[in-house]
């Protein structure tokens, strides 16, 4: 298959930025994260830039950073969760990357996201109600674009990260 890099798609509050920099280690690769690019870029943060400019916005920029980490080679690369509602960036991804799906339960992620006011999609609203409505209309993306899925509910990041290095080195 010989892939550059490894791209890490999920819910959020699955792990994707604790595993991916951890795999990042064990790979000797090195560690990007879709939304830092976006952040930096726009000297914001995704809280602002969905507050000031909508999520549109937020999702074009997005789009970008997909099409500029294809050109990328030997890094882990976190991905926000929505990455996969619009199948250019999987194409793009796709190019240099193979996909990993970091797959939990609801209750998992509501679980690591209770405390969490960050996440601008999930504000002010039933939180426990809206990761599972979400998760219902993206699951099926997240396993349809996946190489490799990896249920994380019950590891730690450490072991995680290992086993995943173990599953990916002979096809890297
Ligand atoms: C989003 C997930 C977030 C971030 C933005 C939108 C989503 O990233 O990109 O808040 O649509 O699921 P994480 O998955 O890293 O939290």
């Amino acid at each position: 298959m010989n892939k550059k890099n490894v791209v890490l798609i999920g819910f959020m509050g699955c792990g994707k930025t604790t595993i991916g920099k951890e795999l990042a280690k064990n790979l000797n690769f090195s560690f990007i994260d879709t939304d830092c690019i976006i952040q930096k870029a726009e000297n914001k943060s995704i809280e602002k830039i969905f507050d000031i400019f909508g999520e549109e916005y937020f999702r074009k920029l997005e789009k970008k950073v997909c099409y500029k980490v294809s050109n990328f080679k030997n890094c882990v690369i976190s991905t926000g969760g929505g990455i996969v509602k619009y199948e250019e960036n999987i194409i793009n991804l796709k190019k240099t990357g193979l996909i990993i799906y970091l797959k939990a339960t609801p209750e998992k992620i509501y679980e690591n996201l209770k405390y969490d006011n960050k996440r601008p999609l999930l504000k002010n609203k039933d939180k426990f109600k809206i990761i599972c409505d979400l998760l219902q209309q993206r699951d099926y993306l997240y396993e349809k674009y996946a190489d490799i899925i990896f249920n994380i509910n019950d590891k730690s990041p450490f072991i995680l990260a290992k086993e995943i290095k173990n599953n990916i080195k002979s096809i890297l």
